[in-house]
Order: C-alpha cells, then sequence, then structure tokens
C-alpha cells in the first residue's frame, strides 16, 4: 500500500530576481515587485510529502520525527530569515524563484531521506501562488 505523508513547515526569507546582465529597467518590467533592488521578504510555507509503501510492523510510512529534523536542518536552519540571493550558495548565480527554491529543497530533502521514499515538495510563496516538485 503507497501512501504519502505530509510535514509542513515555514520560513521567511528575502531575496531579489534580477539578472546582472540587463538593466533595472528590463528587470522590473520581467520580474516585477520581485527585482526590487534593495530586497524584500516572503513568508514562504513549505509542505513536504514522503511517498512509500506502509511498514506492517509499525504501521508507520516514515518516522515524521525524521523527517521534521531534516526539514529543520537542511531548510530551516538553511534558509529561514537568510538573504537568499548572498547567504545561500545556490543562489549566488540562479534565481531565487519559488520555482528553483522548491528544487534546492528537494534536492537538499532528497540527499538525506532514504531512497526508497518518494519525495514531494509543495512551496507557497504567498498563499495564493505555489508550486510542486517531485524531482523530474
Ligand atoms: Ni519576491
Amino acid at each position: 500500500m503507497r501512501i504519502k505523508a505530509c510535514r509542513k513547515a515555514h520560513f521567511n526569507a528575502a531575496h531579489r530576481l534580477y539578472r546582472k546582465e540587463w538593466s533595472d529597467e528590463k528587470n522590473a518590467e520581467i520580474f516585477g515587485k520581485c527585482s526590487n533592488p534593495k530586497y524584500h521578504g516572503h513568508n514562504y510555507e513549505l509542505v513536504v510529502g514522503v511517498i512509500g509503501e506502509i511498514d506492517p510492523e509499525t504501521g508507520f510510512l516514515i518516522d515524521l520525527k525524521i523527517l521534521k529534523n531534516y526539514i529543520k536542518t537542511e531548510v530551516e536552519e538553511y534558509m529561514d530569515h537568510k538573504n537568499l540571493n548572498e547567504e545561500v550558495p545556490e543562489f549566488k548565480e540562479m534565481n531565487p524563484t519559488v520555482e528553483n527554491i522548491a528544487v534546492v529543497i528537494w534536492r537538499r530533502l532528497r540527499d538525506k531521506i532514504p531512497l526508497k521514499y518518494d519525495i514531494e515538495v509543495t512551496l507557497y510563496e504567498t498563499p495564493r501562488n505555489f508550486v510542486t516538485y517531485t524531482g523530474e
């Protein structure tokens, strides 16, 4: 029986979306308010789904305490209250869009969570804008 268990988390972070070879005007045109040269913050809401088989001995899919700890070390301690462009190495050369942040979170968790599980990362940048990445 395959089932998905989810854990929610939250972090705040600042970012700026831009391409350095573009003018401020072109960046503002493409990225809108998210291109503010002085940065701005978002309240990110994260849902991590872990998919796999229920262990018949325990009745668990995964010990959610383990998932909670990986989210804490790999996402919260790594990104919360950070300037993503300047303080998170993955975004030195890559725009910290909600899409790219979701992919980075997925990769960081993939390195930790046993491969017998599939992982799904849903990340909300605003209450109405969110993406889901499943590793494809
Ligand atoms: Ni933004």
